[in-house]
């Protein structure tokens, strides 16, 4: 069962701050997101695993080459997640990756995703080729061959969109209205899947922030008002009537309403109302772009009675 954790208002990453208070003698694990590819803080949240015994699991789906003190996310924990989906750093279509120090761990995922095929220690004495039971989620040869030529291109690709975030950030800072993503301390690389800022529509004249998208839309810049709150979707309730649920847990716990209470995220509800994205791909483009990013939005502040007005 999934338990949520607000976030940091700032960094947009789970706050550390409160994790513990999530705790409980069921969690069996923590599982920080490296979300929009800026890391989260690796070194509080294993420091708290440590304490409470948990393995640690990052999502770094969007984080490929971000670092924490010159090491790479997705090792810095038990195992690390990455995606190599169309929209990602680092896209062959379809498909992802999963690292990990620990050897049988990473023999018993690639049994799993070879229909439960014997492989490396898990050979042992089973008789047999299947020895547990998986599914057939293999990478292709073709998709595998394309994400060895995107693989060159990965690094020199990362330095850009983190040269470019920190410019366009330095250029829309003091635009008021508009607060960019702060890293997270010891952060010594970002991956930048979104350069993401909070807008403040109060500082815009209350022009609202799917207005604001629009305009900045009209002006030739891609963005978004990213993602919706996660811990309220209905597909939670599916998964606390299904009949799995209901033979693990107690009533109470199954409860939708009890859940929704429990995994309130009030800081995320409202980043969710103020996030503007720019996808990846924008960061790839030239000092110049920035500043006409930079230059639209300030436009945009400028004359935002004007286009509420209009639009
Ligand atoms: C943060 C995050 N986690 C997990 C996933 C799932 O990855 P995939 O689509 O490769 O299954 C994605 C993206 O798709 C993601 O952005």
């Amino acid at each position: 069962m999934p338990v949520f954790v607000d976030v940091d208002p700032e960094t947009y990453q789970i706050d550390p701050e409160k994790i513990e208070e999530k705790i409980t003698s069921r969690t069996r694990a923590i599982l920080p997101v490296h979300i929009l590819g800026l890391p989260a803080d690796m070194e509080r949240i294993n420091k708290i695993a440590k304490k409470h015994n948990l393995i640690v699991i990052e999502d770094a789906c969007q984080a490929h080459l971000a670092e924490i003190n010159g090491k790479k996310v997705g090792t810095l924990s038990n195992a690390g997640c990455f995606s190599f989906q169309n929209s990602k750093n680092l896209p062959i279509g379809e498909g992802g990756a999963i690292v990990s120090d620990d050897d049988d761990f990473i023999d018993s995922a690639s049994s799993f995703h070879d229909f439960g095929r014997a492989y490396g220690n898990m050979v042992g004495d089973v008789s047999g080729q299947y020895i547990k039971v998986g599914t057939k989620s293999r990478l292709t040869d073709y998709q595998a061959a394309i994400g060895l030529a995107q693989l060159k291109r990965l690094e020199g690709q990362t330095e850009k969109r983190n040269r470019n975030a920190e410019y366009l950030k330095s250029k829309i800072i003091n635009i008021p209205g508009i607060n960019p993503y702060k890293l997270t301390k010891n952060v010594t690389r970002a991956a930048f899947h979104l350069f993401p800022f909070r807008y403040k529509a109060a500082q815009f004249q209350n022009l609202p922030r799917n207005k604001f998208l629009e305009a900045l839309k009209a002006e030739g810049v891609p963005c978004s008002g990213g993602y919706t709150t996660l811990n309220t979707m209905p597909y939670l309730k599916d998964a606390l009537s299904s009949k799995i649920f209901k033979a693990f847990y107690a009533k109470e716990k199954l409860d939708f309403n009890n859940y929704i209470e429990e995994n309130k995220c009030p800081v995320n509800d409202l980043l969710c109302k103020e996030m503007v994205w720019l996808p990846q791909n924008v960061l790839l483009g030239t000092k110049q772009d920035m500043d006409n990013i930079a230059e639209a939005i300030a436009g945009i502040q400028s004359y935002s009675g004007e286009i509420k007005g209009k639009i």
